[in-house]
C-alpha cells in the first residue's frame, strides 16, 4: 500500500491550478444515464472516484471515453442504451455516492437494483432521505439482503417533497429522478451546495426545466426526454480550501488559479480572522503568510453551504494546532468526524474531543511522525500538518487521498514542498 513521506519545514511559493470538483463530477456522470445522447464533461478531475464510477457506468452499457481536450482532461459519456440496471455491492461499497445511480436508472428504464452503500467511515450516513424522496416520486422500493430494488413501470410522478433536514446527496438524487418525472416536483429544504447548482445547470443545458437553482426550494417540471450537452465541471472548492490552508500553515505565498474565491468565503473569513492574508483574484485567491508571525486561534462551526464546509474542518483543525490560544471546533454535519484528531496528536498537537466538539490548544511546533489516514479529508489534513511539522511525517493508507485529490504531490512539490510517494514495495515514485 502506498504511503506519503513529507520532510516538513519548507515554505510554499508558487501557483496551484485547481481541478474540477470531485463532488460535482460524480453527480454529473450519473446524469449521463438520463439521456441516449452524448454528455461531454470537460475540466474533469482524474481521480480514483471518477475512474471507479466510470467503471460502474460501463456496467450499465454507458460508453465512457477519457481524452485530452482543449481545456484539459475531458470525458465523453454516451448511454445509447442501458443494458443493465444492476449495481453490485462490490462496486457500490467502494464509493457511497455511486448509490446515486439508482434514481437516474429508475427514471430512464423504470427499474433498478442497487446495493446499499459503504464509503467513508464518518458516521452512520444512512440513505433514508434518498429512499423517501424516490418513494414520494412514485417508486416502489424493496430492501432485501443489502440491496434496494426499485421499480416504476409507468414512470415517476412529480411530488412535493420537504426534506426533514438538509442533505446534499438526497437533494441531488431527487433532482436526478424528478427531471424525467411526469408533472411538477417541488423540493423544499433542498441543499444549496455549489455542486448542486452545477448539476442543476447542466441538467437545464440537457433540456430539463428547473427553477430556484442555488436556493433551498427547487421546482422541477418533468420533461419526456433529455438531450446531450458539453459541460465544464465547477472548480473543486475543497481542493482550493485545502491548498489555501496548506499555504497558511507552511507559510509563503501561493496563488490558486482556475477557480473562484466566492466558493470558499466562509473559510476565507476564518483564515483572515486567524491572521492569514487572503487576496481574492479573478480566478482564485492568493494566500500569503509570514511564518514568523503566529496565527490566532479562532472558533469554527461546520454548517451547510454557504456556512463553513465540513469537508474543510479537518484541514482547519490542522491549522489551529499551531495557532496561539484555544480554538473550539464544532462538527454539526457528521458524527464521528474527528478521527484525524488522534493522528494530529501523534505530531504533537493538543486536542480534546467531546461528542461533536474539539478543543485545540495551539502549540509552538509539530514534530514529524508516522500517521494513518482514516478518510479523504482527514488524509489531506495530515499532509498539511506534515508540511509544517519539523522532521519527517509519513502518512499511510493514502488511497483515501487518491479518491479526491488530483496529482497532490506534484502540485505541492511545484511550490517547494518536500513530498514523495513511497510505493507498497518501499520504492519512491
Ligand atoms: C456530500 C459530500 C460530502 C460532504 C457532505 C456534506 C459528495 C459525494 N459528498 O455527502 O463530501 O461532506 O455532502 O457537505 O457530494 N443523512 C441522513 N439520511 C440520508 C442522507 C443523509 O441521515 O438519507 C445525514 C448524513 O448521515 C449526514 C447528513 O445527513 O449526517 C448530511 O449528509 P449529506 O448532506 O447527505 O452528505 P452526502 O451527500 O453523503
Amino acid at each position: 500500500m502506498d504511503s506519503i513521506a513529507i520532510q516538513g519545514g519548507n515554505r510554499l511559493n508558487g501557483t496551484i491550478p485547481i481541478s474540477g470538483a470531485k463532488n460535482s463530477a460524480i453527480k454529473l456522470m450519473a446524469a449521463s444515464i438520463l439521456t441516449d445522447q452524448p454528455l461531454l464533461l470537460t475540466n474533469m478531475p482524474r481521480l480514483a472516484d471518477t475512474k471507479f464510477l466510470g467503471q460502474l457506468l460501463r456496467q450499465f452499457g454507458v460508453e465512457v471515453t477519457e481524452r485530452d481536450g482543449a481545456d484539459g482532461q475531458e470525458t465523453l459519456f454516451h448511454a445509447r442504451e442501458i443494458t443493465s440496471t444492476f449495481a453490485p455491492y462490490d462496486l457500490v461499497r467502494q464509493m457511497r455516492a455511486s448509490f446515486n445511480v439508482l434514481g437516474p436508472l429508475l427514471a430512464r428504464t423504470g427499474h433498478a437494483k442497487v446495493s446499499l452503500p459503504g464509503g467513508c467511515t464518518i458516521g452512520a450516513r444512512p440513505v433514508d432521505l434518498h429512499l423517501q424522496a424516490l418513494t414520494a416520486l412514485g417508486a416502489e422500493i424493496e430492501l432485501d439482503e443489502g440491496y434496494v430494488t426499485a421499480s416504476a413501470p409507468n414512470g415517476l410522478t412529480g411530488a412535493e417533497i420537504e426534506f426533514p433536514f438538509v442533505s446534499v446527496g438526497a437533494t441531488e438524487h431527487a433532482l436526478l429522478a424528478a427531471v424525467l418525472a411526469t408533472g411538477t416536483t417541488v423540493l423544499r429544504r433542498a441543499a444549496r451546495e455549489p455542486e448542486i447548482g452545477d448539476l442543476a445547470r447542466c441538467l437545464v443545458a440537457m433540456g430539463a426545466k428547473i427553477e430556484g437553482i442555488d436556493t433551498d426550494v427547487l421546482t422541477i417540471t418533468g420533461v419526456t426526454a433529455l438531450g446531450g450537452t458539453t459541460w465544464s465541471v465547477i472548480p473543486d472548492r475543497i481542493e482550493m480550501g485545502s491548498y489555501a490552508v496548506a499555504a497558511a500553515m507552511a507559510g509563503g505565498e501561493v496563488r490558486l488559479t482556475r477557480s473562484r474565491p466566492g466558493l470558499i468565503e466562509a473559510l476565507i473569513a476564518r483564515m483572515v480572522e486567524a491572521g492569514v492574508e487572503v487576496i481574492p483574484t479573478e480566478d482564485g485567491v492568493i494566500v500569503r503568510r509570514d511564518p514568523a508571525v503566529r496565527l490566532k486561534a479562532v472558533n469554527v462551526t461546520t454548517e451547510v453551504y454557504p456556512g463553513f464546509a465540513t469537508d474543510l474542518q479537518a484541514q482547519f483543525m490542522a491549522l489551529m494546532t499551531l495557532a496561539e490560544g484555544e480554538s473550539i471546533i464544532h462538527e454539526n454535519i457528521f458524527e464521528n468526524r474527528f478521527m484525524h484528531a488522534p493522528e494530529l496528536m501523534r505530531l504533537g498537537a493538543e486536542i480534546s474531543v467531546h461528542a461533536g466538539e474539539a478543543r485545540v490548544t495551539g502549540v509552538e511546533a509539530l514534530h514529524g511522525a508516522p500517521v494513518m489516514a482514516t478518510d479523504l479529508r482527514a488524509s489531506v489534513c495530515l499532509v498539511i500538518a506534515g508540511l509544517a511539522a519539523r522532521g519527517e511525517t509519513t502518512i499511510g493508507r493514502v488511497y483515501h487521498l487518491d479518491r479526491g485529490f488530483e496529482r497532490l504531490e506534484e502540485k505541492l512539490s511545484a511550490c517547494g514542498a518536500d513530498i514523495r510517494r513511497i510505493g507498497g514495495d518501499g520504492h519512491e515514485h
